[in-house]
């Protein structure tokens, strides 16, 4: 049985969306996709992305503020650089750069984030179930997760 591939999704909690972008984040996320707020994308540790991809998430998508509005000025910027070079290295052990997803949303993209969870889960299911990194027992089923 083929089963809907794993997605974390980590979101900056100051992210600004529409409330009622935030409501279906926070609670109506597809069953496949687990969500892991993070206090700003500046805080996501490499090993963060590393520790979900050996749990079995088949992509990683990073929520974050836009380039002006991080509440650490550039939180946003430094990590997108970091996941840049890091999902270089991910892509030299196997683990498809595809796979990885980087955004970033503010209040006037209404209803984006749903697109974009949409698209990203197309990708990866086109990719495939990922198990070259996967060297832990699979991320639980279910949806939003604080
Ligand atoms: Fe949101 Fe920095 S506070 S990305």
């Amino acid at each position: 049985m083929d089963t809907a591939k794993k997605i974390v999704l980590f979101q900056c909690q100051w992210c600004l969306y529409a409330p009622e972008d935030q409501d279906w984040v926070d609670h109506h996320l597809p069953e496949n996709v687990h969500l892991t707020k993070v206090p700003c994308t500046g805080r996501l540790d490499p090993l963060f992305i590393l520790n979900a991809v050996q749990g079995g998430a088949d992509g990683v998508m990073i929520s974050g503020c836009v380039p002006e509005k991080c509440h650490f000025k550039e939180g946003n910027l430094s990590a997108r650089r970091q996941m840049d070079e890091f999902s270089d290295f991910l892509n030299y052990v196997g683990y498809d750069e595809d796979r990885i997803c980087f955004t970033w949303l503010d209040l006037q993209d209404r209803g984006r984030i749903q697109k974009d969870v949409a698209e990203f889960s197309k990708k990866v299911e086109a990719l495939g179930k990922s198990h070259s990194l996967n060297t832990r027992s699979v991320l639980p089923q279910g949806g939003a997760h604080d």
